[in-house]
């Protein structure tokens, strides 16, 4: 809709004395298609008070994800997280959140002036953070009444679901608010394969980052209501102060137009899900880069856990150097492939070569202990050795082991508060006074407020010893 109708308005070739100052691109960018840059004259509506071609768009999008109503972000996922906790909780309100939720629940937290409750997903087998027990929630509610939200990310950056269904039916029990970070999940509506969206599921607010999983531009994001529960008018209130006033016509083009060809040709997600489960049936087949694959996870993700003490930074550096593959992350004993619809086959054979034959290699090297080899399989580059000091396999990646936090003060109080600053030995049992979020996947291991425990000291050491920080803001004493 907006896509169609910004290019009929294009091809009407009138000159524009408006913003943005590029004045579509032609003089200062010409290779750059910025004709869509536009702004809201007449016609083109508002995205913060829609009555034309952007409320109409939005309609349809509501319509593709089953949501009362939807709306564009173009300020990412990170904006829709703010407004949703915004319109829900106001200062000192009660939110029983994911301790290993992104850091942009924190910011919300921070805006809110909400308390959060922190809680814990369970750890899965091969040691990363997974489901949300429903139990927990409802044990945690009946302890907590006066909560007002739940707040939870699935799926995961890694891909781990939650049983979004059972965990609705606890919250609306307790007559709660749910609300859902579902960046990783905006293809969910779009093939069987994946699971069934948080919002199908009974969530109440949901987050989708469009620029994650489809093919969208970086900082497109939706945010989606469904039910009684959620307050539209709160939440046009906060997007509005959570976003640029001056909204991209290109991101919100783009989303239009990817999700309407999205829902019209389904073949698109058909010949996606058909390779993506070739690619994995053949991935399955390797043993030393194991392709985890079980239910609760999200298909779309495939995340190999490296056996033999061999690190995701050698997974990641010998599929860039010797395949020409970009993984999305490593960890200490894992990498993270992120697939989506606009992948190529050429790509997924380059992945399948590239992976099955370092996963060859992997067990050649183990077969022989004190004779690995230094010529890499694909050519004769040197190799890298594994690291020594790495977590044997199937123990939790430090990455996703997520201890435990120890609230002193609100995001929101710590943030006012005068600091200083220490070194990181000395910081044990001083309050935060900043975030400490190794990125990806951006989950703070330290926010503003929280006590440096021990356990999160031996964190913030590992952390230094590749490349993280030395000293730490803590708040200052001030005896209170
Ligand atoms: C789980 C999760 N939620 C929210 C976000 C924020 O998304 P965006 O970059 O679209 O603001 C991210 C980004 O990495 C994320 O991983």
């Amino acid at each position: 809709m907006l896509y169609a109708y910004v290019q009929n308005y294009l091809r009407e070739d009138i000159y524009p004395f408006h913003m943005p100052g590029h004045k579509r691109g032609r003089r200062f960018f010409p290779a750059f298609p910025l004709d869509f840059d536009m702004t809201e004259f007449d016609g083109m509506d508002n995205l913060h008070a829609p009555e034309g071609v952007i409320l109409r768009t939005q309609e349809a999008i509501a319509r593709i994800y089953g949501a009362r109503e939807s709306f564009m972000l173009v300020n990412g996922a990170t904006s829709g997280v703010i407004a949703a906790v915004c319109s829900v909780c106001g200062d000192g309100d009660k939110i029983l959140a994911a301790r290993n939720s992104h850091a942009s629940l924190f910011s919300a937290l921070l805006f809110s002036g909400a308390k959060p409750v922190f809680f814990y997903p369970e750890m899965t087998a091969r040691g990363f953070a997974g489901a949300v027990p429903p139990e927990a929630v409802d044990r945690l509610l009946r302890l907590h009444e006066d909560c007002k939200a739940v707040f939870l990310t699935s799926p995961t950056y890694e891909g781990f679901i939650s049983d979004i269904q059972s965990i609705a039916a606890v919250v609306h029990a307790h007559d709660k608010i749910l609300i859902v970070d579902e960046a990783h999940g905006a293809h969910f509506p779009f093939h069987a394969i994946f699971p069934p969206s948080a919002l199908s599921q009974g969530a109440d607010i949901t987050v989708n980052s469009l620029h994650k999983t489809l093919p969208a531009l970086t900082q497109s994001a939706l945010l989606h209501i469904q039910g009684g529960r959620a307050d539209g008018d709160r939440l046009r209130f906060f997007l509005r102060c959570a976003q640029t006033s001056s909204p991209s016509y290109m991101l919100m083009s783009v989303m239009d137009c990817v999700l309407r060809r999205l829902s019209e040709d389904t073949e698109l997600f058909e010949t996606y899900a058909a390779a993506l489960m070739e690619t994995r049936k053949t991935l399955s087949n390797n043993i030393s880069i194991e392709l985890l694959s079980q239910s609760g996870m999200d298909p779309s993700k495939l995340l190999f856990v490296i056996h033999g003490g061999y690190t995701g930074a050698w997974l990641e550096k010998e599929l860039a150097e010797h395949y020409k593959v970009q993984l999305e992350m490593s960890g200490r004993g894992y990498a993270l492939a992120m697939t989506s619809v606009a992948d190529e086959r050429r790509g997924f054979e380059r992945l399948v070569r590239g992976v099955s034959e370092l996963s060859r290699m992997i067990e050649r090297a183990d077969n022989r202990p004190d004779d690995r080899p230094d010529n890499h399989p694909a050519d004769n580059h040197p190799g890298n050795h594994p690291a020594d000091n790495h977590p044997a396999d199937n123990r939790p990646a430090p990455d996703q082991a997520w201890p435990r936090a120890d609230v002193v003060y609100t995001p929101r109080r710590a943030a006012a508060m005068p600091f200083e600053t220490v070194a990181l030995r000395e910081s044990e049992g001083r309050a935060a006074a900043e975030f400490i979020t190794p990125y990806p996947p951006g989950i703070p291991v330290l926010a503003p407020g929280e006590r440096v425990t021990r356990e999160i000291l031996g964190l913030l050491e590992l952390l230094k010893t590749e490349g993280g920080r030395a000293r730490l803001r803590v708040i200052q004493d001030t005896g209170e």
